[in-house]
């Protein structure tokens, strides 16, 4: 015999939860179907284990989607103090990092627990290990999987996009959305360190765990924080960020001494006699400095330098030029840039437009936040939206 409630949810990750505990408090019979063996993979060892699972910043202007306007209804309607209400009536510690950025005291399981007792309290009911084979509309929408079939009249498809596919990712929303007739936005990696090839690579490696603030720029994009130097590129929080906006085979610009010129700093008169790594290492990692200055040869004292040599090595600090050759991927991008088309979703309930019943949320939809909270903010909010009407 089919199995059936009122809502069936597919993937028990942010959105998936927070779409099952608002529905669930309406008076709904709710089923959540997860194929791994437990909800929350990601939240789990989201923001190095303590979730940052919010940011009292979030506006539609820290998203990235074709049609930029689309997140602007739920975001609205369930706002970063709505969940921090929530946080602090599970009684969960809590702190600001930096830049709006909220984080658990403890662990990123506290919020996973939070989730589930809100569940537990509105009799959600939880299908691990479930894999769906195949789903089919009739007057409802029935859902075959390797437990049986689960029918339901509202069925939500909150199982994320390709990012991590160690911890459960798989294409089934965008499988489902083209079964159903809607578009989608090409989706590839965000949040993801870049790669870099040949002598860009070589410096790299050479730099390979030197971490600094700086500037970085693709367009009319500009992140200023840290960057790292790896053995395949450049990572670090400045690095993700522009990563999502980045498109393959172009430049980036990297100001590696932001708010202050090389020739400024170097034309202090006190620093002519040393040696040029160590008169830039008064305002760059060391290994950086000596190897930037060793690019104008072996390295002399400063005042052997002439003006169009410094202006060249300024260039390589205050604008240095990399171009990527590419990305690290789905295995380390924290999202996925892309997905199902939000032209073809109602702005405030996630349905479908052309088939009643079918909701997408999460990360599945294309709207990918920037890194800090944000990405959690959408689930929290598209989770929301679509809860409180299936
Ligand atoms: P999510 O991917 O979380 O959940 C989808 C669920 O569906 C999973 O449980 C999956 O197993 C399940 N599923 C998939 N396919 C299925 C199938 N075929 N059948 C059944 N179930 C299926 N964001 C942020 O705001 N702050 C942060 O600190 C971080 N940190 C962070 C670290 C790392 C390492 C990553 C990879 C990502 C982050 N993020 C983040 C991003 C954030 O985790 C992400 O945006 C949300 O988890 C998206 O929530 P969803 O519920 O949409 O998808």
């Amino acid at each position: 015999m089919p199995e059936e409630s009122d809502v069936l949810i597919i993937g028990g990750g942010a959105a998936g939860l927070m779409c099952a505990l608002t529905a669930g408090a309406r008076g709904r019979s709710v089923t959540l179907l997860e194929h791994n063996d437990r909800v929350g993979k990601k939240i789990a060892i989201s923001g190095g284990g303590r979730c940052n699972f919010t940011n009292l910043g979030a506006s539609p202007e820290n998203y990235l989607s074709d049609n930029p306007d689309f997140c602007r209804s739920a975001l609205a309607r369930y706002t970063p103090a709505d969940f921090i209400r929530l946080v602090e009536k599970h009684g969960i510690a809590y702190h600001e990092k930096k830049l709006g950025q909220l984080f658990c005291n403890t662990s990123a399981k506290e919020i996973i627990n939070m989730l589930l007792a809100e569940c537990a309290r509105s009799r959600v009911r939880l299908s691990l290990e479930t894999r769906v084979c195949e789903i089919r509309k009739s007057d409802r929408f029935e859902v075959l999987t390797n437990l049986g079939t689960f029918c339901a009249p509202s069925l939500v498809m909150a199982c994320g996009g390709l990012s991590l596919p160690k911890l459960g990712a798989t294409d089934l929303a965008y499988r489902i959305a083209r079964q159903f007739g809607l578009r989608q936005i090409p989706a590839r990696a965000g949040l993801v360190p870049l790669t870099l090839s040949g002598e860009w690579l070589g410096h790299c490696r050479a730099l390979a765990g030197v971490s600094l603030e700086a500037r970085v720029t693709y367009e009319k994009r500009t992140f200023q924080e840290n960057i790292l130097f790896t053995h395949r590129g450049l990572s670090g929080p400045a690095i993700l960020q522009i990563s999502s906006h980045w498109n393959p085979g172009e430049p980036l610009s990297i100001n590696l001494l932001p708010g202050r010129s090389v020739p400024e700093v170097l034309g202090d008169p006190t620093l002519r006699e040393l040696q040029l790594d160590n008169a830039l290492g008064r305002v760059l990692p060391s290994r950086l400095a000596a190897l930037w200055g060793s690019q104008l040869g072996p390295l002399r004292k400063l005042k052997q330098y002439n003006p169009p040599e410094l202006a060249r090595l300024g260039a390589m600090v205050n604008d240095w030029s990399p171009v990527p050759e590419g990305t690290e991927g789905y295995a380390t991008a924290e999202v996925t840039v892309g997905g199902i088309d939000t032209r073809d979703l109602n702005q405030k309930t996630m349905e479908a437009r052309s088939v009643p019943g079918l909701f997408f949320i999460g990360e599945a939809v294309d709207v990918t936040g920037w890194l800090g909270g944000y990405n959690f903010q959408w689930a929290w909010a598209s989770g929301h939206a679509a809860g409180g009407v299936v």
